[in-house]
């Protein structure tokens, strides 16, 4: 019987370090990174685009039918994947700030989440990965091997969003980053359809005064049991 793949699962609320720390144990173990928030901000994209409204559940799913989101793997794409709606890339459009303000009511849609589901499912399938989101280890890959919950402070994550915004050339008010966060937190914990919460199996690391190298070693070091 082939052996199951290796699989991975980091969950946690916004900006908690998920895709710095995710990235560094995929680059180490040579396995696919998938940030599956890429995709619920690539339909939220395409919805606000064509002006549809984020409370209208089957037109969003229209759009993903008329325009497929699809993460292609590239190793020479700085994520190590690049992320496609329809035939267009997207990169800088997934975080901007309408984008970031109005996803949370995207990925609350049922149908909206089987879908995306169906399609995280599909490439995990493929082979090893490093999946984070919010509802990694709970739904979509319920019997991952590794299960991390990455939490940080709320100061701590709104002074690391700020920066990683910063460095791109983004500059946003702190006092407006911080409510963004919590406001984004609270819908992704209240929601009905796979809210975020840590899976009853999953290890809580506290990222708030360890450098992100740290936890990946130390998730590196769960895996090759160091
Ligand atoms: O990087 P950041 O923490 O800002 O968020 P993200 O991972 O890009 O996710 C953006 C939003 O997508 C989250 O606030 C959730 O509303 C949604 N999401 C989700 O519902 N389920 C996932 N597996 C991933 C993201």
């Amino acid at each position: 019987m082939k052996e199951a793949a290796t699989h991975i699962a980091i969950d946690g609320p916004a900006a908690s370090g998920k895709t710095t720390v995710g990235r560094i144990v995929a680059h180490r173990l040579r396995f696919l990174y998938l940030d599956t928030g890429a995709m619920y901000r690539a339909l939220t994209y395409l919805a606000l685009r064509s002006e549809t409204d984020l409370d209208n559940e089957r037109a969003l799913v229209r759009l993903c039918e008329y325009d497929p989101i699809r993460v292609k793997l590239d190793l020479d794409a700085p994520n190590g994947y690049r992320v496609f709606a329809g035939t267009q890339e997207l990169g800088a459009e997934l975080v901007s700030s309408s984008v970031t303000s109005g996803v949370s009511t995207v990925a609350a849609h049922p149908l909206v989440r089987e879908r995306l589901v169906m399609e995280q499912r599909a490439i995990a399938a493929e082979g090893p990965v490093v999946m984070a989101g919010r509802d990694i280890g709970t739904v979509v890959l319920p019997h991952a091997q590794y299960k991390v919950f990455l939490t940080a402070s709320l100061d701590a994550r709104v002074t690391r969003r700020r920066e990683e915004l910063q460095a791109s050339g983004v500059n946003v008010d702190a006092h407006r980053l911080r409510e963004d966060i919590e406001e984004r937190d609270r819908l992704d914990q209240t929601r009905a359809t796979s809210p975020l919460r840590p899976a009853a199996d999953a290890t809580t690391i506290d990222s708030t005064d360890v450098t992100a190298e740290e936890v990946a070693g130390k998730i590196i070091g769960m895996v090759l049991g160091a």
